[in-house]
């Protein structure tokens, strides 16, 4: 492991007033969304709408890092420039998620472990080949009666810590993204409880596994009611207990922390973050990783239109720079 390499990529990563851009659903996940649209399910139809996304100008203004998926990273777009390539000529990091999704945990009802262990490192080595300098695992928690149970958080954060040392004996940075799921009638408060217990768990696995702290990056969910809750939260509600709970349950050298949208709306997904950023100085870089709450404009308008690339590229830009001023505490919204 190479501590300076993994520091200079955070770096580059989290850099204001950019943010990371997830592209990296998965074959299932992306084709529900497709089939949503009525638009055909091939490999052809991802490509295309994968380009859109890779090449649209100026993006880089905004977003330091694309997250790709296995399909993706070996794309190219219609002329024959290779996807990593593209984004890599525009100063944007590649990264790839290398999880392979969620399985049920046995003797767990209701709770997933998430697969993909089995022969890790030499998939990363080839990513690294193609281009890759950072990954993403995810693992998902449902909030209900008993759960997450104590061996779901502790069996997710072993496998968690073990893909994140593959990822940084390889000099790769490794975001581990523990998911605390928007789904449910949880309240806040609960959802606040769920993830500092989480955190707590999933940091005591990574320091028993020498993980080196400021060499990854922390990709979270908000600490946010669940969407079925009777008291939907507020934008300064989510923005203080979120901050809260990360000052108090995350180490204060992380590399830094970015947030998934997991299911909010486009809008709420930047003030929120931006509300963040007016409480104060943060003890680490604080920015956004997502996926629906940037592409959602750009997806919609793509499947209704598939010919107008530029009226979806332009989407997709209002997005990003909503986001990227979200991050710095400036987002007015447009
Ligand atoms: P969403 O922002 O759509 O939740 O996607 C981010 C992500 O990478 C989830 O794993």
């Amino acid at each position: 492991m190479d501590k300076d390499i993994l520091i200079k990529t955070v770096a580059r990563l989290v850099a204001p007033p950019r943010g990371i851009l997830a592209i990296d659903e998965s074959l299932e996940t992306c084709n529900k969304r497709f089939t949503k649209l009525s638009v055909p399910t091939t490999e052809e139809k991802r490509r295309e709408y994968r380009e859109l996304l890779v090449t649209a100008g100026d993006m880089e203004k905004y977003i330091s890092g694309y997250i790709l998926f296995d399909e993706t990273i070996r794309q190219s777009t219609k002329d024959g420039k290779s996807f990593p390539g593209v984004l890599m000529a525009k100063g944007i990091e590649v990264g790839i998620k290398v999880d392979q999704g969620l399985i049920d945990m046995p003797l767990h009802l209701g709770e997933k472990v998430t697969q993909g262990l089995e022969g890790l490192a030499d998939r990363l080595r080839e990513y690294k080949v193609l281009g890759a300098t950072f990954a993403k695992w995810r693992a998902v928690y449902y909030t209900g009666e008993n759960i997450p149970s104590g061996d779901c958080m502790k069996e997710n954060a072993i496998r968690l810590a073990k893909y994140a040392t593959a990822c940084q004996e390889l000099n790769m940075v490794p975001f581990v993204e523990p998911e605390v799921l928007i789904d449910g009638d949880h309240t806040i408060e609960k959802c606040f409880e769920v993830t500092a217990q989480n955190l707590d768990v999933l940091f005591a696995e990574l320091k028993n596994a020498n993980i080196f702290i400021p060499g990854m990056i922390l990709k979270t969910s908000m600490v946010i009611a669940g969407k079925d809750s009777k008291v939907q939260s507020s934008v300064s509600d989510v923005a203080k207990m979120t901050v809260k709970c990360l000052t108090e349950h995350v180490p204060k050298d992380i590399g830094g922390i970015v947030f998934l949208s997991g299911g909010q709306g486009d809008k709420e997904a930047a003030e929120n973050l931006n509300e963040m950023h007016k409480l104060g100085a943060l003890p680490w870089p604080l920015t956004f990783s997502y996926g629906r709450a940037i592409q959602n404009p750009a997806l919609v308008s793509w499947a209704e239109n598939p010919n107008d690339m530029k009226k979806a590229q332009e989407l997709l830009l209002i997005a990003a720079k909503n986001n990227s001023e979200a991050s710095i505490g400036k987002y007015v919204g447009k």
